[in-house]
């Protein structure tokens, strides 16, 4: 039974069946607004031979086809299976369908243009122009799932109505917009110190350090081994003093073992997910045997969250959630299914064929489709299959950390990061992109994920700079620090085992180049910190497609730069022994800027059109807007190590060019009360001459430290004009 709705401005739903709700939005119509139909707006409906729902949509020869946010293939989706499945599987090889989330999320760009979301928390497979290029194939398991269809042609008004609907972007502290490091085997509070250590005596700036599983005792969650960091409280308040904030991981998985006393709460009161038959569901992880807390139970919500207090009192403001698909290695279910395979061929020395049996036993064992058919939740009494409600495991674990948070610190604003994500999640957390390996592929990888995700309400986000699993060199750590410097989260991070690839792990050309791209970074937050709250407030990607800037045919096929706010554009090296790159500009001129220094600048005028841009190693083409300004101030530390007084504005302006700078406290949320200032600028150009305003807009509530600004504008002859002025 189909039933459908208006809302909002051109937002149509149609709901079929009785969905599970999943708190993906957070406008609830009431059935009694709904009205049956039989027809879906741009989308025939089929029932396949088990039930299930099959959407087809005929696409144009050239409809572009964008959004899933975490997921494979190219920015333009078509061509290509998707499964939205969270999946923890950590070789992300091109043939893939599934990533760490679940983002139904689309937009058709094309003859006819819409973008829909379908709200469903299990298995959806997409077919878009794969199997036929012409037809897009949607197969949700169960006919139980809201369909949301905005219909407009304008993109960015698609994404404004969806995030009306799933709700504004998460805000992070402001000093997680510096430079954070990780890797997976700082194993005691001895090698956090000497990382600390590191930066600051190489006056590289970082801002945070990571925490992996190595910190706890054993791998039992909201423990910490207190023989390898025997004074943790300390440890945190001296990294503290320094500038640095650490960020220990957090498992979902609650190791079995007597008298630990998670488990024992846990197990007592009925806390964790459990099989058919009542007993607790088991599957093996970091720890060993675990129990997976049942985080649909609002309960369980409320007692995860506090869980967090322990740590949060010894001065820890962010965490990193992982492994919340939830990732299983293996359950005794799936061993013994591949214990049957090994015994039917061990004594047989002629086995041939049957060997990929066993060998795609082994492969399958982990986070296999039957074991996640195994166990239920408890939703409001009623008992539901955790396969039904897959994709939400993360979610709520988040919703859990988040809710926690509000309750033990209700105006200050905490850093969270989840692995495992639905729509909607982007409200209360961010993510990062998962287990990427260090090759080049993903990198591109990363840009192109980085605009879908954008498009979905993750503005905050970014993938393991320099790459997670196998062994980075120099010169890719040099690029892949230089895009990280343009992704709002900018971790380095690598797995146990890899090269080393902290800033200053390889010889000293490569750190002075990385040292300097940070430096760029810092001296950027300015620009980073206002745009990106200006994104917030609009509902408007932070990063975006030239496809959603402009609107010639050649923009629609730019898949390798992004718009930075609404100024720059950044147009990343993401091959090896590269000297240069082309790029795609656009509808206006553009100042070029190769980027390897923050004080340095390399400019030139650039005309609309396609160019080769010979590119050092130590620099990234970056391009400013004509009639565009940005903000820079100067490189610390960390964010917040000086207090600035004073910011340049650098602009290309050939007629007029406003921007708004934004100042809040950065740490709290007072910002919804109107603390908050802004200094709004603008910039223009008569007769060869140059005007300028600068308006302080603030109250009481908040007033910026900032009493000047020194103009530095570019024209498109290559003239500059300069000027300082004092802002009262
Ligand atoms: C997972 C995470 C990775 C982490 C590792 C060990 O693979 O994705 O970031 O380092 O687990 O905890």
């Amino acid at each position: 039974m189909i039933k459908k709705g208006k809302l909002l401005n051109f937002t149509s739903i149609f709901r079929f069946g009785y969905p599970f709700h999943t708190n993906a939005t957070l406008i609830k119509l009431e059935e009694s607004n709904l009205m049956k139909t039989n027809t879906v707006k741009f989308f025939d409906v089929e029932i396949g031979d088990k039930s299930e729902i099959i959407l087809t949509y005929k696409l144009n020869k050239k409809d572009i086809v964008y959004g899933l946010g975490e997921n494979l293939g190219g920015l333009n989706k078509r061509g290509k299976k998707y499964r939205l499945f969270a999946n923890d599987d950590p070789l992300h090889t091109p043939e893939k369908e599934a990533l760490y989330g679940s983002h139904p999320f689309l937009i058709i760009d094309g003859k006819k243009s819409f973008g829909f979301f379908i709200d469903y928390p299990s298995e959806i497979l997409f077919d878009i122009g794969f199997t036929d290029f012409d037809t897009l194939k949607i197969t949700i398991l169960k006919a139980e799932f809201d369909l949301y269809i905005f219909d407009s042609e304008n993109k960015k008004d698609i994404i404004k109505e969806y995030l009306q609907l799933t709700g504004t972007p998460y805000i992070p502290p402001k000093w997680a917009f510096g430079f954070q490091q990780s890797r997976w085997s700082y194993y005691d509070s001895k090698a956090v110190q000497e990382v600390a250590n590191s930066f600051r005596k190489k006056d590289i700036p970082c801002d945070a350090i990571y925490l992996d599983i190595d910190y706890m005792d054993s791998y039992k969650v909201f423990t910490v081994d207190d023989k390898k960091f025997p004074d943790f409280t300390n440890l945190v308040s001296q990294l503290k003093e320094d500038g640095f904030k650490l960020i220990p991981i957090i498992d979902p998985g609650v190791k079995v073992e007597e008298g630990y006393d998670i488990y024992e709460e846990g197990k007592d009161k009925g806390y964790f997910c459990k099989k058919q038959d009542g007993t607790d569901f088991i599957g093996t992880v970091w720890p060993g045997q675990t129990n997976f807390p049942d985080f649909i139970n609002p309960e369980v919500r409320k007692w995860w969250g506090n869980l967090y207090k322990k740590i949060v009192d010894c001065g820890v403001e962010g965490f990193w959630n992982d492994m919340n698909e939830p990732a299983i290695f293996f359950t005794p279910d799936g061993l013994s299914g591949f214990k049957e395979e090994y015994e039917k061929i061990k004594d047989n020395p002629n086995v041939g064929f049957d060997f990929f049996k066993i060998k795609d036993k082994v492969l399958g064992i982990s986070n296999r489709g039957e074991d996640y058919k195994n166990f239920y939740h408890n939703a409001n009494g009623k008992k539901i299959c955790h396969y039904d409600l897959h994709n939400l495991y993360g979610f709520n674990m988040c919703l859990a950390t988040s809710e926690g948070f509000k309750t033990f610190q209700p105006n200050k604003r905490y850093f969270l990061l989840s692995r495992s994500s639905y729509a909607g999640l982007h409200r209360f957390c961010a993510i990062w992109m998962g287990d990427n390996q260090s090759w080049w592929e993903h990198m591109l990888g990363h840009i192109k994920m980085l605009i879908s995700l954008n498009m979905c309400g993750f503005f905050y986000t970014g993938a393991d700079v320099g790459g997670f699993g196998g062994n980075s060199s120099p010169e890719m750590v040099i690029r892949w620090m230089q895009l990280g410097a343009f992704t709002p989260l900018y971790r380095n991070h690598s797995a146990l085992g890899t090269r080393q690839q902290e800033p200053y792990a390889f010889d000293s050309d490569t750190e002075d180049i990385i040292r300097n791209i940070i430096k760029f970074r810092y001296a950027l937050i300015p620009y980073i910190y206002s745009e990106f709250m200006r994104s917030v407030i609009e509902l408007s990607p932070f990063i975006s497609a030239l496809a959603f800037n402009f609107s010639d045919d050649t923009s629609k096929n730019i898949e390798d730069q992004f718009m930075f706010g609404s100024s720059l554009m950044v147009c990343p090296i993401y091959t090896p022994n590269t000297r240069g790159r082309f790029v795609y500009l656009p509808d206006v001129k553009w100042l070029k800027w190769n980027v390897s220094k923050y004080d340095e600048r390399k400019f030139k005028v650039f005309n609309k059109g396609s160019y080769f841009i010979d590119t050092k190693l130590d620099e990234i083409p970056v391009f400013l807007k004509e009639n565009t300004l940005i903000l820079m101030g100067k490189p610390s530390n960390y964010v917040g190590e000086k207090e600035t007084k004073e910011l340049s504005v650098i602009g290309f302006v050939t007629d007029r060019a406003s921007f708004s700078y934004y100042d809040d406290d950065g740490i709290s949320n007072s910002y919804n009360d109107g603390k908050f200032s802004t200094i709004n600028i603008i910039v223009e150009k008569k007769d060869d001459k140059y005007k300028i305003h600068a308006k302080v807009e603030e109250t009481d509530n908040f007033k910026t430290k900032i009493k000047k600004l020194k103009f530095e504008i570019y024209d498109d002859k290559g003239n500059i004009f300069i000027k300082s002025i004092d802002l009262k």
